[in-house]
């Protein structure tokens, strides 16, 4: 009998990762969209056509839940990585709970995903899509803790892609800048004269994340001249720091 073939999108009922699932999809494997809310999942599911599994990834069911959904699932050609969401409490707040569940969804749901669908990559030589962001490797005081999740995910998608080679799974860190969503609708961006031209659409980054997957990129931007930010702050710490501490007086 032939092996059941599963591309697997977390947060596919929304934002990147719904508009990522719509240009994976291929005939010869099945998709699996993978969210908390029911309602919106099962729309996403049915515009799809696609199956769909609620679960809170960021809890130990939601990964016991997805695990054995995929029990019987011989082949992931492709697994995205990109349930997320903001975490915007300030640092000053001292909010431990909160760099707690940002760890948890932002980093650790993308460990224990990929490690529940292991196998199953390995046999189709798939590939890995991590959708990290920008805040993975710059860090102004804005969603301090989701910046520092961000910067743990990056860390670890970047080392998976070597060693996750040497098995035949490529794996793409994927960092896009603002993109209009959901859960990050970026109001004061686009309400601003000009650095509303910085904001993107899901449509725009997923169509450049494909891209780059096309490509068998290590990592890539979207759109790409978000990297001059990541340089910056690599060679210029104190300046960014100025720069945030600026923006931060102007728009709170
Ligand atoms: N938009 C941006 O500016 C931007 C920039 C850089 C990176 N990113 C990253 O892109 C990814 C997608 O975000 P988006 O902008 O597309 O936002 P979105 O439209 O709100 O989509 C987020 C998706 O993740 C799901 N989700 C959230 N928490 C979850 C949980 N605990 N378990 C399972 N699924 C969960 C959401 O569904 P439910 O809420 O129903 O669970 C939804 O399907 C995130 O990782 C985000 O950090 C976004």
């Amino acid at each position: 009998m032939a092996q059941r073939s599963l591309i697997v999108v977390t947060g596919g009922s929304s934002g990147i990762g719904l508009a990522l699932a719509r240009r994976l999809r291929r005939p010869d494997a099945d998709l699996l969209l993978v969210a908390r809310g029911a309602d919106r999942l099962a729309a996403a599911g049915r515009a799809l056509g696609c199956e769909t599994l609620v679960a809170d990834l960021a809890s130990d069911t939601g990964i016991a839940a997805l695990t054995a959904h995929l029990a019987g699932v011989g082949r992931i050609p492709v697994l995205v990585n990109n349930a997320g969401g903001p975490f915007r409490t300030p640092l000053l707040a001292h909010d431990p709970d909160e760099a707690r569940e940002a760890i948890e969804l932002l980093y650790l749901a993308m460990v224990r995903v990929t490690a529940a669908a292991w196998p199953a990559l390995v046999a189709a030589g798939g590939s890995v899509i991590n959708v990290v962001s920008v805040a993975g490797t710059v860090s102004t005081g804005a969603s301090p803790h989701y910046a520092a999740a961000k910067h743990a995910a990056s860390a670890w998608s970047r080392g998976l892609h070597v060693e996750a080679a040497a098995v035949g799974v490529h794996v793409l860190t994927a960092n896009p800048g603002p993109v209009a969503t959901a859960a990050f609708p970026h109001e004061q961006l686009r309400g601003h004269r000009w650095l509303r031209h910085a904001v993107i659409d899901d449509e725009r980054c997923a169509e450049a994340i494909c891209r780059a997957l096309a490509r068998r990129r290590a990592e890539s931007f979207q759109p790409e001249w978000w990297r001059i930010a990541t340089v910056a702050q690599a060679v210029a710490p104190g300046t960014m720091a100025r720069l945030a501490r600026r923006s931060r007086e102007r728009f709170g």
